[in-house]
């Protein structure tokens, strides 16, 4: 329809000089007159150049009066022709704005005489409020004055009108021809792409969103981190086997083969294969001596140990697993320091609540040296979590298996105003170490903490569950904005 209206229009005519009146004499609405503007002008069928214009409109209380007519009026229409009526009266019948205004407006026209009693000064009133307004709706023009005072009354106000005129373009016809715009292998086998005319590339369209993928908040953070502890000189330990032996798990860390964690309630193990394939024998024994009878200055845990217990398969619980391994292996090298760190899976056997989930993330970071002590491990940790924006640490004695001493990790929360727990700590003990083979003045400090938690605090997350697993809302992944650690 608008089409065949533009198209016709300058079959016989030089321009269009308006798009806004082209559209009001065919009763068209403007925007469809402007999309289709917009694709004759793509396919060079006419030349289009913008108008602006500004317009009055009607305020709602502009609106109301065009319906109702003004106050003024209604006011006098209010009133008796012969006689009077008292004010308190005449307010009964009208409402307080009306009667407001009304009153003011009337007065001014010297319409009306005002005192206790009100009456008419003049036989018969124009209402040429009500008219003007009605005539700007109807998009017709009036005088300078009027608008004025309609804009003084706020009963109108300005608005930008957008619009075209329009010339016959290169590619003019009455009639758009249907052009192809992809060439298909159906026109190739008909061989007609010879007589199709194709639509010429429009370089300035905007192409369709490009589709990508979407980093996690669990992944952001975790990128920041091994940022952090490459700037710090650590290396990153190989952290890809979920499934570990109770031996790396536990046994090697001087975790006793009764201690609770090891229990099912607390532990995945796994049923097939249920037990590891092997094991490196003389550190076995060195392990199995150290657990039953000590050496080393250590009086051990006096218990038989049993190499089912440490043969069986489990999901790692924590990723100390993969740092022992390491150690193992780095023990049987010449001595040389080390920095290591990794960030991975790890697995409990916990019930699920907002805070806790059966598999979360540890990140964990140990330095291998000679002679270090804890003022060591207290400067590493002040250096570590001072460049995730927790400067105020404070320490709190604790209990592990393979560590001694042993420290939680406490920072203060600037938004929730208190002390937060944020990790684990200590120093790995000689039961652990020298069964490996190190150096006797060889130690080793380390600390470990979840991933969730600062991604929590980070992305203003309250449930675990909105952040990991099959309930995770896919639009928040694709929205989250970068992570910036210790820039508050
Ligand atoms: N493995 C400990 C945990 O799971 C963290 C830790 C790592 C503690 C290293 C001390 C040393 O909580």
């Amino acid at each position: 329809m608008a089409e065949d209206a533009i198209l016709g229009y300058l079959a016989t005519a030089e321009e269009i000089t308006d798009s806004g009146q082209l559209a009001a004499q065919h009763g068209l609405h403007h925007n469809d007159v402007v999309n289709v503007i917009k694709s004759l002008h793509g396919f060079r069928y006419i030349d289009a150049q913008d108008i602006k214009r500004e317009n009055w409109v009607l305020t709602d209380e502009g609106k109301k009066y065009a319906a109702e007519g003004s106050p003024e009026v209604q006011l006098f229409l209010a009133i008796p022709p012969e006689g009077s009526i008292s004010k308190d009266e005449l307010q009964k019948k009208l409402e307080p704005s009306v009667f407001k205004i009304g009153c003011s407006q009337a007065g001014k026209n010297k319409w009306v005489d005002m005192g206790k009693q009100v009456s008419r000064k003049v036989p018969h009133v124009e209402d040429m409020v009500k008219d003007l307004l009605i005539r700007v709706k109807n998009g017709e023009e009036i005088g300078k004055d009027d608008v004025n005072s309609l804009k003084a009354r706020k009963l109108i106000v300005a608005q930008i009108w957008k619009g075209y005129s329009v010339r016959k373009g290169p590619n003019y016809a009455p009639k758009r021809k249907k052009v192809a715009t992809d060439l298909t292998r159906e026109n190739l086998q008909r061989a007609d792409w010879k007589e199709l005319e194709f639509k010429e590339y429009n370089f300035n369209a905007k192409g369709p969103p490009a589709e990508a993928g979407h980093l996690h908040p669990l992944l952001k953070v975790k990128q920041q981190l091994k940022n952090i502890f490459l700037q710090m000189g650590f290396e990153e330990m190989p952290t890809n086997n979920f499934v570990e032996s109770s031996f790396w798990n536990f046994d090697a860390l001087f975790q006793p083969q009764q201690h609770p964690a090891r229990d099912s309630h607390d532990t995945f193990f796994l049923e097939a294969p249920s037990t590891t394939r092997e094991l490196p024998e003389d550190y076995v024994e060195l392990v199995k001596r150290v657990h039953e009878s000590g050496g080393y200055g250590s009086r051990g845990y006096m218990y038989d140990w049993k190499r089912e217990e440490a043969n069986k398969n489990l999901l790692r619980t924590h990723t100390t697993a993969v740092s022992t391994r390491m150690l193992y292996a780095l023990a049987k090298q010449p001595f040389a320091s080390k920095r290591y760190f990794s960030i991975d899976r790890v697995f409990r056997n916990e019930s699920v609540d907002r805070t806790h989930l059966a598999e979360f993330h540890q990140i964990e970071g140990l330095v291998c040296d000679r002679g270090l002590t804890l003022g060591d491990l207290i400067g590493v940790l002040n250096d570590f979590f001072s460049r995730l924006g927790m400067s105020k640490l404070r320490f709190k004695p604790a209990y592990n298996p393979y560590t001694e001493p042993s420290m939680e990790i406490f920072s203060y929360h600037e938004g929730l105003k208190k002390w937060v727990e944020i990790g684990n700590s200590g120093m790995f003990r000689p039961e652990m170490l020298l069964p490996m083979g190190f150096p006797e003045d060889v130690r080793v400090i380390a600390w470990g903490l979840s991933l969730e938690r600062p991604t929590m605090i980070l992305y203003g997350v309250d449930n675990i569950r909105d952040l990991f697993g099959h309930k995770v809302d896919l639009s928040l992944i694709k929205r989250n904005p970068i992570c910036r650690l210790g820039i508050n």
